[in-house]
């Protein structure tokens, strides 16, 4: 069904969803009224429209074999190191949003890297058979780096960097504009994972001072909110945000480092996993607060080859 024949849709307000990236009826379905205001529409039209999309796909209750069934389709990602799989119950989940956050040189982008190349790989070897869209904002996506972990994985390095859509973002707004990008192209493309490569740089670099902390939060909010529902949700896909940590010197006890984005980015994340720097190329990752999982903590290891065991 095209989006225009939802009651409500004229071509003028078409043109303006699409231009949004509400393309479909269920991308319609799964946005809230305040993201379709943000677009420019009166708030009685956006409820109406949503509501039309939604009774047109019967959204709203779903029995629990539905929802059991949604939950089969869950993929397991590798992520090349069989111990950081068994922290998540099997590698990185689809349907879900999981967070890495540690400090500078813990592994973030390393990671992120090495699932961009795990996602191709057929789902016997731990992929998820598909691409993967990388949403690059502090300029850190290294093709050179995706050949030589793809050649370890025997896997064509130019085979490889050609199934990865790869975007600079140049500042919050551009990265959020990107996301719905993102869902565009899951739309067309078989696409697997998404990785947005640093959440928070740029919401931090932007949201100084006092007063805009409200704002920041808001933003980041609505921006995480897409990613889980018209990225995750919709594209059964996995998707891997990471954020630096502060040190916080106020904090005397315990680890003195805390994920910016605080709760917000804590409560839209399925999986956090703290990074911590080991010896020498030796990582420690330590899940926290997974609902189905224990806390527990794993070393691994970046190699020459990629992300391996400890
Ligand atoms: P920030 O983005 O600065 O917060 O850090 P990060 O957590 O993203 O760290 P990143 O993943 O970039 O780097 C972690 C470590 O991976 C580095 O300290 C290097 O030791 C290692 N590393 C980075 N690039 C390579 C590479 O090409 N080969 C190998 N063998 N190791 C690398
Ligand atoms: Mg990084």
């Amino acid at each position: 069904m095209d989006i225009e024949e939802l009651p409500g849709v004229g071509a003028t307000i078409a043109e303006k969803l699409r231009e949004a990236g509400y393309a479909s009826v269920e991308a319609i379905a799964a946005a809230s009224s305040g993201e379709m205001m943000d677009i420019g529409l009166g708030e009685s039209t956006a409820q109406k429209i949503i509501d039309a999309a939604r009774t047109n796909l019967k959204m709203g209750f779903e029995s629990g074999l539905d929802v059991l069934a949604k939950r089969e389709q869950i993929g397991k990602l590798t992520t090349g190191s069989q111990e950081l799989d068994n922290l998540f119950g099997g590698g990185i989940e689809t349907q879900a949003i999981t967070e890495l956050f540690g400090k500078f040189g813990s592994g973030k982008t390393q990671i992120a890297h090495q699932l961009s190349i795990t996602a191709q790989l057929p789902k016997e070897k731990g992929g998820l058979d598909a691409g993967a869209v990388y949403i690059d904002t502090e300029n850190t996506f290294r093709p050179d780096r995706i050949q030589q972990m793809s050649k370890a994985l025997e896997l064509d390095p130019e085979e490889a960097l050609s199934n990865i859509q790869v975007a600079r973002a140049y500042n919050s707004d551009h990265q959020m504009l990107l996301a719905e990008k993102a869902a565009e192209l899951m739309d067309e493309k078989k696409i697997g994972l998404v990785v947005v490569d640093s959440l928070t740089a740029h919401f931090r670099a932007e949201y100084t001072g006092r007063g805009t902390l409200a704002n920041r939060q808001q933003k980041l909010n609505r921006h995480m909110h897409l990613l889980q529902r018209r990225l995750a949700d919709l594209h059964n896909a996995a998707v891997i945000v990471t954020n630096q940590v502060m040190s916080r010197p106020d904090i005397m006890f315990g680890d003195p480092t805390s994920p910016i984005g605080g709760h917000v980015v804590g409560h839209h994340s399925t999986f956090r996993v703290y990074l911590r720097k080991g010896k020498a190329t030796k990582r420690v990752a330590k899940l926290i607060d997974s609902p189905s999982m224990p806390d527990a903590e794993c070393v691994f290891d970046i190699s020459t080859d990629g992300v391996r065991d400890g």
